[in-house]
């Protein structure tokens, strides 16, 4: 039976958060709209929200059955997502691999260098003040999370890596760095929400180099949704495909 989508609770950049009448679930839809730049870029490509969500489902599914606790609950159908309620945190946690994007700009690191151990970096999720990069003693003199909670998030992130990069790897996909964010369930437990697609990720074809992520738009190139449906496609096998009847 598929809950009755409610009141909005919530309107970001790409994704819009509704009521269900459980008061502990929300309806994730997807939409199509794209952003760089703190949302001074904006367009639509159509289907991104379609299969952003497909993609997203995939990882959190992954997830689970390495035993990380996240939001999802199901794919209703391709676009929306029936999730846990959460109280989100405003930290863009990132973890980086290979040294790619804003790291070149503000470090000494010489591209696509192998980050080993990954690097972790929190920046505060605020648009207004462009997303600044965050130490511990801001994060909790903002009142973000305790020192406690800081340290379980970086230890989170660190399995979500590994069991991510070596998914992507079976299917020839690079992983050089990924956004991902937490919030609190009704238990006041650390639970990965949001999402993992490529307008979160850094996505490299292992054998070509290939982009297979958001740079595109942010660098103004064609193929973003080519590249995206080529994403879901790799990732997807026939049973996902056929558990919720995704079209290429
Ligand atoms: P960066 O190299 O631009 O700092 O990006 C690092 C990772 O974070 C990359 O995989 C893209 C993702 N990201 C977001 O999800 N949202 C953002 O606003 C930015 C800037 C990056
Ligand atoms: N989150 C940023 C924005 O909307 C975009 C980015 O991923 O670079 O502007």
């Amino acid at each position: 039976m598929n809950p009755k989508m409610g009141n909005l609770i919530y309107a970001g950049k790409a994704k819009t958060v509704y009521e269900t009448d459980d008061p502990e679930q929300v309806i994730v839809k997807f939409r199509d709209d794209i952003t760089a730049g703190d949302g001074v870029k904006t367009e639509s490509l159509v289907r991104k929200g379609y299969y952003n969500s497909v993609i997203s489902a995939k990882f959190f599914e992954v997830l689970e059955d390495a035993g990380i606790k996240t939001q999802y609950l199901r794919l209703i159908k391709p676009g929306y997502m029936l999730c846990k309620k959460l109280n989100m945190i405003p930290l863009e946690v990132i973890t980086r691999n290979i040294a790619a994007g804003s790291l070149l700009k503000k470090f000494p690191f010489t591209e696509k260098q192998e980050l080993e151990p990954p690097i972790i970096q929190m920046d505060y999720k605020n648009d207004e003040y462009h997303d600044p990069m965050l130490n511990d003693s801001i994060s909790i003199a903002l009142g973000l999370a305790t020192k406690e909670e800081l340290d379980s998030i970086r230890s989170i992130t660190l399995e979500i890596n590994s069991v991510i990069k070596e998914f992507l790897l079976s299917k020839s996909i690079l992983f050089p760095d990924f956004k991902i964010e937490y919030g609190f369930d009704t238990d006041e437990n650390i639970v990965l929400g949001d999402e993992i697609s490529p307008d979160t990720c850094r996505f490299w074809d292992a054998e070509t180099s290939e982009v297979l992520d958001k740079d595109l738009f942010r660098k103004g190139e064609e193929g973003v949704m080519d590249a995206y449906m080529k994403v879901a496609s790799l990732l997807l096998d026939e049973e996902d495909i056929a558990k919720w009847n995704v079209e290429f």
